[in-house]
């Protein structure tokens, strides 16, 4: 497990490491960046204010973290001072993030910000250019491609309001899509 692994230096200064919350299994996986000071408190991703909102735009679908959706971060370990992480942090958990996803194998993916995106699909463009349009994560170890959809990550939402309407244009092709895939099988 991740918690055992000594490769990162985040882990030395933070609390806990943060590893998922919600449903193992869920159709429905969403991956933020990296725990924040509430987080990594409380060990559990997407707990402080921008958890909230996050909780809101799923529970706007009909989702919940307690129902139907896994959520885990690229990072395990908050970064000091909520900066930005590394390249090369990102490069050594993200071998892990690629096992967890293939492991908890959901029908689709929300890349909740920039950095997950960016880190997992290998692309260079920002969220803006990044969110709103469906790629297919394909699945390192494993067979096949899953579908996934980036969107504005919620404490971005949370400064600036004004794009919200996108971020709910995004949820409601992630739901268009989930349904799509559960009926398809
Ligand atoms: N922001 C994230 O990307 N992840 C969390 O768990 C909390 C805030």
């Amino acid at each position: 497990m991740i918690d055992g692994f000594e490769g990162c230096g985040l882990k030395i200064t933070a609390t806990n490491t943060v590893f998922a919350d919600g449903v193992a299994g869920a159709d429905v996986m969403v991956i933020g960046e990296a725990p924040g000071a509430d987080e990594d408190r409380q060990g559990k991703p997407f707990v402080g204010v921008s958890g909230q909102l996050l909780d809101r735009m799923l529970a706007s679908i009909g989702l919940s973290r307690t129902e139907s959706v896994y959520i885990t971060n690229i990072l395990p370990w908050r970064p000091p001072g909520n900066r930005q992480p590394t390249p090369q942090e990102i490069a050594t958990c993200i071998p892990f993030v690629e096992r967890h996803i293939e492991l908890a194998a959901p029908k689709v993916l929300m890349f909740a910000g920039g950095t997950s995106a960016k880190s997992l699909m290998g692309r260079k463009e920002g969220i803006t250019r990044l969110r709103g349009t469906w790629m297919d994560w394909p699945q390192p170890n494993a067979g096949g491609a899953i579908p996934a959809l980036a969107t504005y990550h919620p404490a971005y939402l949370l400064r600036s309001p004004g794009q919200k309407s996108s971020a709910w244009k995004d949820l409601l092709s992630l739901r268009r899509r989930l349904d799509e895939v559960v009926k398809n099988g």
